[in-house]
């Protein structure tokens, strides 16, 4: 079944419970220290342009960050393998939507339009713009769309055109070893699309009457379902690279990431 609509870019709804399973290994151990890889080149705190030093570096890094790398324990972003994004809506809604086995596709086109670390208030803002960002996997749906039950398993895919992403993470510093480390304890993530389309094949098992009904009933309210269905997909996609950042942040010193060296 082929649903395409524009999301309101809506937070995710209050009775939502997330979680992610990846499927590569995440923060390296707290006292297992990374070196900065010599693509990653750092900004001085004391930079009075720094957010210009920050997003040019930044652009500079992604096509070396793309592929991965072993060395700072970072898969593939192009696509990015996410072993499992669970949704699990409370109430009214109560969707259940389990994505197996994603492919994440189209980071890779991704523009990165601005990059903004406020070093007094450890605040970071990443402005993204992704032209079409596909989830490719299996599916495993069971629950309710508006106040439809719909259940059904099989092949999914996800697109969302024309993506901004906006990324705001605020940290904690936090001493270890005698140096200081950002630790992640607030994120933010809002994101918009000029147009979605889910595919979910096989639904209701390829119970023809049941899809005809659905579809009659989700054209006509399709946006109500992508306002289900899209933010909580898009949090899994923000959950994911928080993820990979903990996991650099947790490793790298502060000072190396940052120096504190005179502008
Ligand atoms: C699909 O979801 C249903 C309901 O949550 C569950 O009973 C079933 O075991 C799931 N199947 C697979 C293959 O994950
Ligand atoms: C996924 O859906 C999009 C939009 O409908 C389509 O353009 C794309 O070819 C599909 N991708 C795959 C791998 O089927
Ligand atoms: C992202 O931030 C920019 C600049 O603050 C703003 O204009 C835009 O509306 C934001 N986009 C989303 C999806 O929140």
């Amino acid at each position: 079944m082929e649903l395409t609509g524009r999301p309101s870019g809506a937070p995710p709804l209050p009775a939502l419970a997330l979680a992610i399973a990846l499927g590569f290994a995440l923060a390296a151990p707290a006292d297992a220290a990374i070196k900065l890889p010599s693509y990653i080149k750092t900004c001085s705190r004391n930079d009075p342009n720094l957010n210009e030093c920050a997003l040019k570096n930044g652009k500079a890094a992604i096509p070396y960050l793309l592929p991965g790398d072993p060395k700072i324990k970072l898969p593939s972003l192009n696509p990015l393998r996410v072993q499992e994004v669970r949704v699990d809506q409370e109430g009214s809604v109560g969707l259940n939507l389990l994505l197996r086995d994603l492919d994440i596709v189209g980071l890779g086109d991704g523009d990165l339009r601005s990059v903004r670390f406020d070093p007094k208030q450890l605040v970071l803002d990443v402005h993204l713009f992704v032209p079409r960002l596909q989830l490719l996997g299996k599916y495993n749906i069971s629950g309710r769309i508006l106040i439809i039950p719909i259940h059904g398993k099989g092949d999914a895919n996800i697109t969302l055109d024309n993506v901004p992403l906006n990324y705001t993470l605020r940290f904690a510093m936090e001493a270890r070893k005698g140096k200081e480390y950002l630790k992640v304890v607030d994120k933010k993530i809002a994101f918009d699309a000029s147009q979605a389309h889910f595919i979910f094949e096989n639904l209701f098992d390829g119970d023809e009457r049941l899809r005809a009904n659905v579809r009659r009933v989700v054209n006509e309210n399709w946006r109500q379902v992508i306002e289900d269905i899209g933010p909580p997909v898009v949090s899994a996609i923000g959950e994911v690279v928080t993820q990979l950042l903990k996991g650099f942040v947790t490793a790298v010193p502060y000072a190396e990431i940052f120096p504190d060296t005179p502008a």
